[in-house]
């Protein structure tokens, strides 16, 4: 090998981070590597920006001073990673909007270190580019500050999670990533076996059984940050593999896990964004979330509170009311305050909205120059109308959404439209930067599938029913509350977890209610029931959403701004083309045939 040749091979390494030359390093021989983000051509002087993860430097060519470099610059293109040495100077027209804004190296030698094609899109924070595209090429779109940035603060939150929890005395166990299923209500991933061929193991959807039996192994406080993978629907706010930290405790009640858990969130608050939170999260239970927000997940950071119409309009004659009162329902509403003005499409726009969370129809009386607009107005009594005008505390100008179903379903749709509202009138935007945590507790034991005619877990079958309603469960299921609970923040359920059964027989019982089999229990189930046999000390835990954290400490709302190679909505990962066709040969080894023709 030619001295030239590995010349090019090697490069001159930095002494400084491109993000960090201040005024003080005027005067100072630096050298800096990096990618090329733009150049500009003067005439009498050439500039180009070099960055590197801790932001951007300006490097200045004189070509009266060093005319070679004048043009060998005119070779070096955006993306290309060079190395630059020079001094420090001030600038002479500072950019007081860039951290490195007060200086600029003037380049007295720099390198090409490699080449770069032209990228499809530019790497600039605002760059407006389908996200298709982006994903293609995800590690040009990590490139960008703002996504980087995202990246640096899931760190500090990682690092809180270590120190916070090994200071309570947590210790961090890794559980199999190839296992037995555990049943937390998505599809598990499957992963075929080759030297037991016809067998599968899946991939965790949570540790939930593992950190059980932890317990019952005398660990007594475990804690991890550990991969969960679930085949489920996918939305902004949900991957089929995502991160969870996750932990149990023994001989503790639910205050324990709730207060531990709220001192974490706390102390990642306070040293990841400098934000102190000192008052206790509220807590409310799941029925007041329900009957206040329509929501399990309320977003407290404005009110707009539904209120029932029930007692008002009990003698209504307005059939679509009447039926519901009779069978049980519910009829409440909000108030859209100042949203009067709101035109027939507009209306139209959010009951075709609430017909997506089941709703019928959608009732609505303006108030608007003085007068009451209604379409239902006709149907109903001036005392029923008045009164649910001052039940909504309804002013000139506002207009109020009644909806009428089940219980479930009508607050749901209202919840759903408080959100909208406040997102369309602009209210979400004013309370951006706040954050607004809770507790949801005594969630119902159970959940029933009406397509299913069966109850199913509403967290999952270890779950402790709550000692006050023990009795219920033969009588009244649904109305069995759980030590169930959710930590919620904006209308996001960051965590969920529970108080667990640790009697046998109430958790063969809680099997048999859920329509489990003995047989199904034993193949599924078996090894943690036997493990229970040997000694299960009171047990409780909880998981919070590492990405979920992250994503309202920065401030997004979507997921995939927080994982660093994400998958689509629909399942596929768009720089390395997962999931892909495998060869025969693979296939034969593992003792599987496909059904589906790929060709
Ligand atoms: P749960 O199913 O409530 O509880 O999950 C805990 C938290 O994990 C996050 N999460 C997700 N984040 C991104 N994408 C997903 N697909 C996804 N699914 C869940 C949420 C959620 O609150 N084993 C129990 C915990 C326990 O009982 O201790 C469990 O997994 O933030
Ligand atoms: P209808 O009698 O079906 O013409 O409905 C009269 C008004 O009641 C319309 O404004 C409907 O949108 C509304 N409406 C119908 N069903 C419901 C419902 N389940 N909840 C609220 N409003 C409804």
């Amino acid at each position: 090998m030619t001295q030239k040749e590995k010349d090019k091979m090697s490069f001159k390494k930095r002494n400084i981070n491109c993000g960090e030359i201040r005024p003080e390093n005027d005067g100072k021989d630096v050298v800096v590597n990096g990618w090329v983000a733009s150049r500009r051509d003067l005439g009498g002087l050439i500039f180009f920006d070099i960055r590197d993860r801790w932001g951007i430097t300006q490097v200045v060519i004189e070509p009266e001073n060093t005319p070679d470099l004048a043009e060998k610059v005119k070779h070096i293109r955006s993306e290309y990673v060079i190395w630059a040495s020079g001094k420090v100077r001030l600038r002479e027209s500072p950019n007081k909007n860039m951290p490195t804004g007060l200086v600029e190296i003037v380049a007295d030698e720099f390198e090409v270190i490699s080449k770069a094609e032209l990228p499809p899109f530019e790497i600039t924070d605002d760059s407006d580019v389908s996200e298709e595209l982006k994903l293609r090429y995800r590690y040009l779109d990590l490139r960008r500050h703002s996504l980087q940035k995202k990246f640096i603060v899931r760190n500090k939150l990682t690092q809180v999670v270590h120190k916070y929890f090994t200071d309570n005395d947590f210790l961090e166990i890794e559980t199999p990533i190839l296992m037995k299923s555990t049943p937390e209500g998505a599809r598990d991933f499957l992963v075929p076996s080759r030297i037991n061929k016809g067998k599968f193991y899946a991939l965790p959807q949570s540790p939930q059984i593992f950190k059980q039996i932890l317990m019952v192994s005398g660990f007594d406080k475990y804690v991890q940050i550990t991969k969960c993978f679930r085949d489920e629907d996918l939305r902004s706010d949900r991957q089929p593999e995502f991160t969870q930290i996750d932990l149990e405790m023994s001989f503790i009640e639910q205050d324990d896990v709730i207060n531990v858990t709220e001192a974490f969130v706390k102390q990642a608050w306070a040293e990841v964004l400098g934000i102190e939170m000192k008052d206790k999260f509220l807590q409310i239970t799941y029925h007041e979330a329900m009957e206040r927000f329509g929501s399990d997940k309320p977003d407290m950071r404005f009110d707009m509170e539904i209120v029932k119409l029930n007692e008002i309009i009990k003698n209504s004659e307005f059939k679509v009311f009447n039926d519901v009162i009779n069978s049980n329902g519910t009829v409440a509403c909000i108030n859209a305050k100042g949203c009067a003005s709101y035109s027939r499409k507009n209306l139209d726009d959010l009951t075709d909205f609430a017909k997506k969370y089941g709703a019928k129809g959608l009732a609505w009386i303006k108030l608007e120059n003085g007068e009451v607009k209604s379409p239902i107005a006709k149907f109903m009594t001036e005392a029923e109308l008045n009164g649910i005008i001052e039940a909504a505390s309804a002013k000139d100008g506002d207009l109020i959404l009644i909806s009428s179903d089940s219980w479930k379903r009508s607050l749901t749709i209202l919840g759903a439209l408080r959100i909208e509202i406040a997102k369309r009138e602009g209210i979400i935007a004013k309370v951006k930067d706040k954050f607004a945590f809770l507790w949801v507790v005594d969630f119902p034991l159970f959940e029933w599938d009406e397509s299913d005619k069966r109850y199913y877990s509403m967290h999952h079958p270890f779950t402790s029913p709550h000692e006050d309603d023990i009795a219920l469960l033969d009588t009244d299921p649904g109305a069995v509350r759980s030590r169930g609970y959710d930590i919620v923040c904006n209308g996001y359920e960051l965590g969920g977890g529970s108080i667990r059964i640790h009697n046998i027989e109430l958790q063969e019982m809680m099997f048999r209610h859920l329509g489990i089999s003995e047989e199904e229990v034993e193949n599924k189930f078996g090894f943690l029931i036997k493990a229970f046999k040997y000694g299960v000390p009171p047990h409780g835990g909880v998981a919070l959403g590492l990405d979920r954290m992250t994503m309202l400490m920065t401030g997004t709302d979507n997921i995939r701004d927080v994982i660093a190679f994400p998958k689509t909505t629909s399942g596929l990962s768009l720089m390395d083309g997962s999931p892909s066709i495998v060869d025969n040969e693979q296939l034969a080894q593992l003792g599987l045939n496909l059904k589906v023709n790929h060709d």
